[in-house]
């Protein structure tokens, strides 16, 4: 049986660890070939050898304009074509806002934000020239709930939301759809490292269980299968979506 990304070339951001090796896997066991960006090379590298299909790696900080516009230009260099876009690089930065550094600030945007317009922008002439593409943002329920503390990282979160939609809608009549994964705690090393910054991780870790409905934390493959639906041509009807993940946390007013 074919896979459902058979015949796509998906780029995939942030990809070396995470939520982004699970979808670079489970795109790869869909039959897709991968475009892989990480800033740590060496973790890509090792990641790609484990998997199955083509796949090109190579280092690009997304904050960098030039040097996205360099990296898409390899990829449609080597595969011709990107049918999907997963922008889900992504950073915390939790400060209290008075605190915030002006370098802080800059990153969280950078990073967070300005880095899924730089990909978008250099994979969209592409697209729009096929008539065709899956745009898919990894953004956060921090793109419409508050923690306190943890400013200005929902700023930019907010912001990746704004711009799914907006673009959605730009480019609804063009074939590009474009759509976003608001994931809530899921179980990668940026959260088990914020975990461990507690005097006692497991009474944390064990807080944030009972905070959550389904009273555990979300695995990366479950984004992962998310992100594959969006990215095939089985979501056709879907843009300008976002799709929570969070075992039902947002839906809790309170208990
Ligand atoms: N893990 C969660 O609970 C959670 C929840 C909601 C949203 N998210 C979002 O999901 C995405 C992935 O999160 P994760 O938990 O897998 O993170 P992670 O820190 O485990 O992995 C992120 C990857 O992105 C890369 N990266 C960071 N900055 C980069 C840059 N400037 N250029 C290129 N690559 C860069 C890192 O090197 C790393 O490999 C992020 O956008 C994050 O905000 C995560």
């Amino acid at each position: 049986m074919p896979g459902r990304l058979q015949g796509k070339v998906a780029l995939v951001t942030g990809a070396a660890r995470g939520i982004g090796a699970a979808i670079a896997r489970k795109f790869t066991a869909e039959g897709a070939q991968l475009a892989l960006l990480d800033l740590d090379l060496q973790a890509l590298e090792a990641l790609a050898a484990g998997l199955e299909g083509t796949s090109l790696t190579a280092v690009c900080d997304i904050a960098e304009k030039t040097a996205v516009e360099e990296a898409v230009q390899a990829v449609l260099a080597r595969f011709g074509r990107i049918d999907v876009l997963v922008n889900n690089a992504g950073i915390n930065v939790f400060a209290d806002p008075l605190h915030t550094t002006d370098e802080e600030w800059r990153r969280c945007m950078a990073v967070n934000l300005e880095g899924a317009w730089h990909l978008t922008r250099a994979v969209l002439p592409d697209m729009l020239g096929r008539g065709a593409g899956s745009i898919v943002n990894i953004a956060s329920t921090h793109a419409f709930s508050i923690i306190p503390g943890c400013f200005p990282y929902p700023v930019a979160k907010h912001g990746l939301l704004g711009l799914t939609r907006s673009l959605a809608i730009e480019y609804a009549p063009k074939g590009v759809r474009i759509n976003a994964i608001a994931p809530g705690y899921i179980e990668t090393e940026k959260v088990t490292d914020w975990l461990e910054t507690h005097a006692d991780p497991a009474a944390a870790r064990a807080r944030v269980e009972s905070l959550i409905p389904v009273r555990r934390i979300g695995r990366p493959e479950e984004v992962a299968f998310a992100a594959v639906y969006l990215a095939s041509d089985e979501a056709g009807f879907c843009t300008g979506s976002v799709l929570t993940m969070d075992g039902g946390r947002s839906v809790v007013y309170h208990d």
